[in-house]
């Protein structure tokens, strides 16, 4: 999808044919716009909601900015979502949306609020359906935000759209089917993504995934007639300040291996490499974004099926870093792929890790759909990271990794079994697996993402599917470092 053209201008354009309006549900409407007709309509002014009316000079599609005592940048996103939304048969568009906040708020950072008002109106535009025969048209293509012309309002619709664009594509990557999204065809895509976007890229192939021992990656693919791959990507700023490393679990389709899962487990399956989709969505807005460090991602790439000599249960994987994992239920096979990309990442010696990952249906259970479990091995990077979630408006809670848990994954024929005892915690248990294959001295983030990452239902700014959850967290940190 192409990026929307976004000017700024001191005012709306008086050619505009629909201009978008923002109004508080707590404070009074501004004079000119037609009060009787929204209350008549019943419209509330609540954050997300549009209602389009006649105005004095044309169409105003009036958003809902919500309660001002809650109103923060952050609600522009959700605003410049709905105004996109409800905007979808113009071709262009004028929106005072900025400055209906800004007049309310003079502490405001104008910036910032630039760039959710972008990222909203680029994500309300996101529409998937990929594969249907008539495909969904959003006709918008321009918009025009009015009221300031300053630079940091320009540098923050440049960066918001380029966040946008990496959180759809993250999207992108996790809607595509399984069966068409093989890992060759995801390293593929993220090679070219590479390329475009001013970033070193490295792919490895069988022989390569072979020739640097990645055990875990190998093992999770043996039941597969799909090759695996391994991507690296690199963004190298002048004079970076420090490196930081993501690792995105990259599962192209889970159906759990010998240890198969349901027929109903595995309907939402295509979306487990959202992690991987996450961490390359975040990677292409890099350049776009200025970021003053280097950055290095690592992305295993394999699906989990179950072919003739697929790992079997009390197989021992040995990874990356020689330690050896005792697999007893294959379909716990995120840990394993990421137990490789752990020790890779942690060789380089970066400043810090996170990890982003679709790794339990625990997690899901503990935080629901829309929150995604972090756990660390460090307290001061564990703030930094939700610090970022939070500038980002992605949510995330603080699970533990509790040392004595440990004893669970214990092995009379491995260093470890790759399952905890059944008696609840699976987050953590997973956890406490993958700090076995981080680097003592590196600060650490798990991101535990299989509720976030996908989505069944409706909402301003997404879709039914893919979330492209984590890309604006992962930006926001390497951004602010
Ligand atoms: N990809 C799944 C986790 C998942 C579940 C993601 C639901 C998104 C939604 C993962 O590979 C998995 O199967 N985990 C198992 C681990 C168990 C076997 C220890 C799980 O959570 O049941
Ligand atoms: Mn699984
Ligand atoms: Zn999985």
């Amino acid at each position: 999808m192409m990026a929307l053209t976004i000017t700024t201008a001191r005012s709306a354009p008086a050619a505009a044919l629909l201009v978008g309006r923002g109004v508080f549900s707590n404070l009074d409407r501004p004079d000119d716009l037609p009060s009787a007709v929204l209350d008549a309509r019943g419209f509330d002014g609540k954050l997300g909601k549009t209602m389009i009316v006649e105005g004095a000079n044309g169409l105003v599609a009036v958003v809902g900015l919500g309660d001002s005592s809650e109103f923060t940048e952050q609600s522009l996103r959700r605003a410049g979502a709905s105004l996109a939304k409800a905007s979808r048969r113009q071709k262009a568009i004028a929106t005072t949306l900025l400055t209906d906040a800004t007049s309310v708020f003079n502490g405001l950072n104008p910036g910032l609020a630039a760039q959710c008002l972008a990222e909203g109106l680029e994500l309300g535009r996101y529409l998937g359906g990929a594969y249907k025969s008539k495909a969904p048209r959003h006709d918008l293509k321009k918009v025009t935000i009015a009221g300031s012309t300053a630079k940091a309002v320009k540098d923050g619709i440049a960066v918001g759209q380029a966040i946008a664009a990496g959180q759809m594509m993250a999207r992108d990557f996790v809607n595509e089917p399984g069966g068409t999204l093989t890992p060759a065809e995801f390293a593929k895509r993220t090679a070219a993504m590479a390329k475009a976007s001013g970033l070193q890229c490295k792919v490895m192939d069988l022989a390569a995934i072979k020739k640097a021992k990645l055990g875990g990656l190998l093992g999770v693919n043996r039941g597969s007639t799909n090759h695996p791959r391994f991507v690296e990507l690199t963004w190298s700023p002048a004079k970076p300040k420090a490196t930081i490393a993501f690792v995105g679990k990259g599962i192209t389709f889970d159906a759990g291996g010998l240890s198969i899962k349901s027929g109903t487990g595995m309907m939402t399956m295509k979306c487990d490499m959202g992690g991987a989709a996450a961490v390359v969505g975040a990677m292409s807005a890099l350049k776009a974004a200025n970021v003053p460090v280097r950055v290095r991602a690592y992305v295993p790439m394999t699906d989990n099926m179950l072919g003739g000599d697929a790992t079997r249960p009390g197989d021992v994987l040995t990874i990356r870093n020689g330690k050896t994992i005792e697999v007893l239920n294959t379909d716990a096979e995120g840990r394993l792929v990421l137990a490789d990309a752990l020790s890779l990442a942690s060789e380089a010696k970066p400043d810090a890790i996170v990890d982003l990952a679709t790794l339990t249906g625990a997690c899901v259970a503990a935080l629901g759909p829309k929150i995604a479990g972090l756990m660390s091995n460090d307290d001061a990077f564990a703030e930094k990271v939700a610090g970022a979630a939070g500038d980002a408006g992605e949510r995330v809670w603080r699970l533990p990794l509790p040392a004595d848990y440990k004893s669970q994954m214990d092995s009379p024929i491995a260093d470890m079994k790759n399952i905890g005892k059944p008696m609840g915690g699976g987050a953590l248990t997973a956890g406490l697996i993958l700090q076995e294959f981080v680097g003592d001295a590196i600060p650490w983030v798990h991101l535990d993402i299989a509720g976030p990452a996908w989505t069944d239902g409706e909402d301003v700014e997404t879709r039914k599917g893919g979330t492209g959850y984590g890309v604006r967290t992962l930006v926001e940190l390497a951004r602010n470092w």
